[in-house]
């Protein structure tokens, strides 16, 4: 179905929302490369400081959450698989894109504990979670807990990398990815998403708007031979069951990085493309169907293609960043709305999305305001924000 007059103006919004947010997101790559200098001793600062002794046991992906349905209350350090479940956890989510907090350079800050925690909550929403990068030792964090957790879960893992470092962010965080794989296998791994909003970001950068146009193909060309060398890397592991992707703005596609990847991940905001909340649902699945499905279809490959976020913020820091609302507010309520208008019917018609986001990341509204830390289902402190999770 096309996609109706009005839409494409909201795209337009939408973009401007994007050219902004792209500014802010080669800002936060300049930070990545001054910080990797740091890395190596970040990291290692890291390894000293987690203290949690992992027990070897290989992971079993059969036994589910639920055989620990009776719990004591308290999580119990020496067996992370039992945990205390939460009531209002309900497994309604196909996906949630997830971060564990402190995963950005050089400030690493992340540790097993915590995001075995993440994964006992993440566990109660969904089985399939997406990263964005590898840096800060987070592939191997989050496959660790996974493993110590036992639950069921999949996760799509990321290498977020630069533009203007010569791939050098590309080659450090396929390290951190080789070695995940090395120590944990790939029972748990769906797939290896290379890019993050690249040509987004590279194109907005060269004050282009076509992703197929000489900035696109640019971007594309520096993009694609790193998506291959990634295949070759999980081929030479003897992975090549291992899916490779890569993840863009919904608008953003190069043709040629989709027909070189196995899947596709699209940004689709109905708060940046200033819905209504009464439409965002509706015009979620519109837009991806139309645009990126479409796309995705009209090509050799026909790449499978997912909702990378979708969601809707809670609030708004007028800090560094136009707090306006659009039709509809950033809140809570619109929240639960967006949840009951999209989640479960997406799941159920076989939408593959991931939730944006799990937690709300202090850090983005730190460094840029606006609603940009307010998309958690979870508070920085994971509590659940005051919604209800649906059955579907
Ligand atoms: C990364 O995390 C894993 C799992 O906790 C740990 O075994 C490993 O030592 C960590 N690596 C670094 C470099 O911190
Ligand atoms: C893990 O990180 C949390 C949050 O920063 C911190 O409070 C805790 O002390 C850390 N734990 C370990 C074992 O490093
Ligand atoms: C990338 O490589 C080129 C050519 O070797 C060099 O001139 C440039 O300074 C490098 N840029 C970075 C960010 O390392
Ligand atoms: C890129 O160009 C192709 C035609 O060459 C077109 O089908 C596709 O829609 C374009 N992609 C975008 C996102 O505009
Ligand atoms: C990437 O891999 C594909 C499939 O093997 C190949 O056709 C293409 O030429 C490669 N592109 C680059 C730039 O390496
Ligand atoms: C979602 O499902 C509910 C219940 O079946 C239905 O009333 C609603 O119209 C659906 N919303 C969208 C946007 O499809
Ligand atoms: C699936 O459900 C979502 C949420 O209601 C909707 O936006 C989308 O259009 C639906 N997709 C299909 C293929 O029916
Ligand atoms: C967003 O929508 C509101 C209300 O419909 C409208 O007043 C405003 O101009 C729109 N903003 C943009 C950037 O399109
Ligand atoms: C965001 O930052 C503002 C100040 O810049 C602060 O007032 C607000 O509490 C912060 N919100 C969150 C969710 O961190
Ligand atoms: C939580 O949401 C419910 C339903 O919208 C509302 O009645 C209640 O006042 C909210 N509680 C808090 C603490 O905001």
């Amino acid at each position: 179905m096309p996609v109706p007059q009005t839409n494409y103006q909201n795209i337009e919004s939408r973009n401007s929302d994007w050219l902004e947010q792209s500014q802010k997101a080669s800002k936060r790559s300049r930070f990545i490369v001054i910080g990797s200098v740091i890395t190596l001793a970040v990291l290692i600062a890291v390894g000293v400081a987690v203290g949690v002794t992992l027990s070897k046991k290989s992971s079993n992906n059969s036994s589910s959450s639920s055989s620990s349905a009776s719990a004591p209350a308290g999580t119990n350090p020496n067996d992370p698989s039992n945990f205390p479940k939460n009531s209002a956890l309900v497994n309604s989510f196909y996906g949630i894109a997830y971060t564990p907090l402190g995963s950005q350079l050089p400030n690493c800050g992340n540790n097993l504990t915590e995001v075995i925690e993440d994964i006992q909550l993440l566990s109660q929403i969904t089985t399939n979670i997406r990263l964005y990068g590898a840096d800060c030792n987070q592939s191997s964090l989050v496959l660790a807990a996974i493993q110590a957790t036992k639950v069921k879960m999949s996760v799509y893992l990321g290498n977020y990398p630069a533009s203007d470092d010569n791939g050098t962010a590309y080659t450090r965080q396929k390290g951190e990815i080789q070695t995940a794989l090395q120590q944990y296998g790939a029972a748990n791994v769906a797939g290896v998403t290379v890019g993050n909003e690249f040509i987004l970001d590279y194109i907005t950068g060269q004050g282009q708007t076509d992703p197929n146009g000489s900035a696109g193909q640019a971007a594309a060309a520096m993009l694609i031979p790193w998506i291959n060398d990634t295949r070759s890397m999980l081929s030479s592991m003897g992975m090549s069951n291992i899916l490779v992707g890569n993840a863009d703005a919904g608008s953003y596609f190069n043709n040629e990085v989709l027909a070189a990847v196995d899947y596709g991940m699209a940004n689709v905001h109905p708060w940046f493309a200033n819905q209504s909340i009464d439409n965002a649902a509706a015009w979620t699945g519109e837009f991806f169907s139309s645009t990126d499905v479409a796309l995705a279809q009209s090509l050799p490959n026909q790449p499978k293609m997912y909702i990378a976020e979708t969601g809707w913020p809670t609030g708004s820091s007028s800090f560094n960043a136009n707090p306006n609302d659009g039709p509809s507010l950033a809140s809570v309520e619109n929240l639960q709305i967006f949840i009951n208008d999209f989640a479960c019917n997406a799941t159920k018609n076989g939408t593959g999305y991931f939730f944006f986001e799990f937690s709300d990341e202090p850090w983005k509204n730190t460094t840029y305001g606006g609603v940009e830390g307010y998309w958690g289902l979870f508070d920085s402190n994971k509590n659940l924000k005051n919604i209800t999770i649906p059955t579907c």
